[in-house]
């Protein structure tokens, strides 16, 4: 086993365990606990529900369906009923074994249950361990709307292991990128030396191929960029941690006019290259920038414009955006600028309309 340690500096500090065999620091991270309830989904826990096991006392496993469908307020009852049923009380504790459905629906769960549980988190997504997992934020869809009811419940362990990311389908890891490509384009580039932009740029080859080598440096570094920021703002109050959402306003939309046959990672690929465009429309940055808004995405073989978006009509996008329970009211983005990264609100039409246009939307 070779894990290091990210930590997370909130109220009630945790670390992020990064590396192959986390997994199997779970007995250490819930020793001396009575029982645990682990919640996770069919096909990931035949491949790795004997290493979260191992050494940890009595547990009782409580899968769940896959997909948005399955993070629902029914799926909370039914795995609430099923503590319930087996006895697991206050003292006792949650591991959400699974990508970021499992994570958010078994966080909210354990946030409810003999009103608040511990709950560690094992992610076995790169999207939910370089972002999901970490941070507390947890939720079940309702029909208004993804995400909408749920609550902060920070996690006591993140145990990210790396090498459960070999069997994750394709398109699964390449959407994570999406989100790892987003952390690039957050990341400072003249303070960040060796960082994230570095070792996308110097080992592309070795990130897509899932070298184990490097998956390690890629997960730790997008967790660390998490945890400071979560650590800076934890209950996305001063605006800090809003500008997580690089990229996602467009992402958003897409995902709720219809997705277009997108994952949410190929989703924010093509925000984040709609951000590029509309910041470097208003001005507010060099075309420096806006090439390299477009070059990352592209160099890890994300999608850079909606696929048949020309039958789209960015009015309809705008509508969805100005929706967005994270606008409050107008529309507003996290864009690039000369302060860093930052919120811009009701930026100029025409600008919108090159962005649109840059991204495929609209004839
Ligand atoms: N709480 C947060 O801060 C936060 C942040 C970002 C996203 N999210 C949420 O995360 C969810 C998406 O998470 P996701 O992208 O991890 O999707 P997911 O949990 O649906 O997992 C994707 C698919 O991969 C399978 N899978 C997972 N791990 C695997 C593995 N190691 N090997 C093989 N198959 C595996 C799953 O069973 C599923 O079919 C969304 O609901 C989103 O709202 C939450």
């Amino acid at each position: 086993m070779s894990t290091r340690a990210v930590p997370v500096a909130v109220a009630t500090p945790y670390d992020v365990h990064v590396g192959p065999g986390a997994l199997g620091l779970a007995a250490t991270v819930l020793a001396g606990r009575r029982r645990v309830a682990i919640v996770s989904q069919a096909a990931i826990a035949d491949r790795y529900l004997d290493a979260v096991r191992s050494g940890l006392g009595e547990c009782e496993v409580f899968l769940m369906g896959d997909g948005e469908e399955a993070k629902s307020l029914a799926t909370v009852e039914h795995l609430c009923r099923g503590f319930a049923a087996w006895g697991l009380l206050r003292g006792d504790a949650v591991l959400a074994l699974g990508g970021g459905v499992v994570g958010d629906t078994a966080g909210f769960a354990a946030s409810v249950y003999y009103r608040g549980v511990d709950v560690v988190q094992a992610p076995t997504t790169l999207l939910a361990q370089v972002d999901a997992a970490i941070g507390g934020k947890t939720a079940v869809n309702i029909p208004e709307g993804k995400n909408l009811v749920g609550a902060f419940h920070q996690p006591i362990a993140v145990l990210a292991d790396t090498s459960t990311l070999a069997s994750l389908p394709d398109r699964e890891y390449r959407g994570g990128l999406g989100e790892v490509a987003k952390y690039a384009l957050l990341a400072d580039p003249a303070t960040e030396q060796g960082g994230i932009n570095a070792l996308l740029r110097e080992h592309t080859g070795a990130v897509l191929a899932r070298d184990p080598g490097i998956l390690g440096d890629l997960v730790a570094h997008c967790a660390g960029m998490k945890a400071g920021v979560v650590a800076a703002d934890p209950h996305e109050r001063t605006g800090v941690r809003a500008t997580l959402n690089l990229g996602h306003t467009l992402a958003h939309a897409l995902e709720t006019t219809g997705g277009y046959g997108l994952t949410h990672g190929e989703a924010v690929a093509i925000g984040l290259v709609f951000a590029g465009e509309l910041t470097g429309a208003c001005e507010r940055v060099g075309l420096d920038t806006v090439d390299r808004y477009q070059a990352l995405p592209a160099s890890l073989g994300l999608p850079t414009a909606v696929p048949g978006g020309e039958a789209l009509r960015a009015e309809d996008l705008l509508a969805v955006m100005r929706r967005d329970k994270k606008a409050a009211g107008g529309l507003t983005f996290v864009l690039p600028g000369p302060d860093g990264v930052t919120l811009v609100d009701d930026p100029p039409p025409a600008a919108l309309a090159h962005a649109f246009a840059a991204v495929g939307v609209g004839g």
